[in-house]
């Protein structure tokens, strides 16, 4: 799948089967019999309407309140009082490139507000939250997740930023909705767009890359960062020296000089 490759950045050589099981219902969809013939209706398709179909089936989109947790214990421990100071008095940006269905942003809500609701200062803090599938940002979007997925959440969180819907869903309150923008981008693309952050998470993403677009990313992810900024990526997607300019501070947290 070099479009894939070439577009997206995610590897899928060797994964045919995968790619078979997960395409049978996309191409019955678009009413083509045959991958070739698929592929044909792609080429042609100047709408964007079956790629983005593509991309909601070939993306993993796995995720969870709280993964890796250790990173929202270093964010209130350590980044967020250094945000504090330094721009006391004006806003900052967190991006979650990434996003899939939100659970990742929603998490660094709640650990924005239960930073606030004990005394510490923050200033106004913008979260955008991208990801290339439409169907995951819609469901980001909304908020509202199976009952099963709130047991990831600490029981006091629950009661706060948790309400409920029916018998087998919840949904995330207003407070926590509020002041996160999410938007389709494409992380082979550049972000211009939306200015420089001071915390990017994008964890479990390049896992998918082959190693020219991981590389490719990351630099990207570093020129979008401010002097000072921290980048979080996922355990299991280690930066070597090689790879990245950025300093390492914690296991998969790296943090770009002041004076870059
Ligand atoms: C496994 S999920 C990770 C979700 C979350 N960051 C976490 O760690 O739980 C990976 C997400 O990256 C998105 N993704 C993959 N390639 C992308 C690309 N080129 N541009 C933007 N998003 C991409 C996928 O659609 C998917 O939703």
């Amino acid at each position: 799948m070099e479009y894939f490759r070439t577009q997206y950045g995610i590897n899928l050589k060797n994964k045919k089967i995968l790619i078979e099981c997960r395409m049978v219902k996309e191409l019955e969809r678009c009413g083509a019999e045959t991958f070739a013939e698929y592929l044909k209706m792609l080429q042609k398709d100047r709408t964007g309407e079956i790629a983005g179909g593509m991309v909601n089936r070939l993306t993993t989109n796995f995720t969870y309140f709280l993964r890796e947790p250790e990173h929202f214990t270093i964010l209130k421990e350590r980044v967020l009082p250094e945000l504090a100071l330094k721009k006391r008095y004006g806003s900052c940006q967190i991006w979650c490139a990434g996003c899939a269905t939100g659970e990742e942003c929603y998490t660094l809500k709640m650990c924005l507000q239960e930073y606030q609701d004990q005394g510490g200062q923050l200033p106004n803090v913008r979260i955008l939250a991208t990801d290339i599938s439409e169907e995951v940002l819609k469901k980001a979007e909304q908020g509202i997740y199976p009952e099963r997925e709130r047991e990831n959440i600490p029981l006091s969180w629950r009661e706060k930023y948790c309400q409920d819907i029916d018998k087998n869903n919840f949904r995330v309150n207003e407070n926590l909705r509020y002041n996160i923008r999410f938007q389709k981008h494409n992380l082979m693309e550049p972000m211009r767009q939306n200015g420089k952050f001071d915390v990017i998470f994008c964890r479990n993403v390049m896992i998918y890359f082959d190693k020219v677009s991981r590389k490719q990313l990351v630099s990207r992810l570093e020129e979008n960062l401010n002097p000072g900024g921290y980048l979080f990526i996922g355990h299991a997607e280690l930066l070597s020296r090689e790879e990245t300019s950025l300093e390492q501070v914690y296991p998969a947290v790296y943090r770009k000089s002041e004076n870059a």
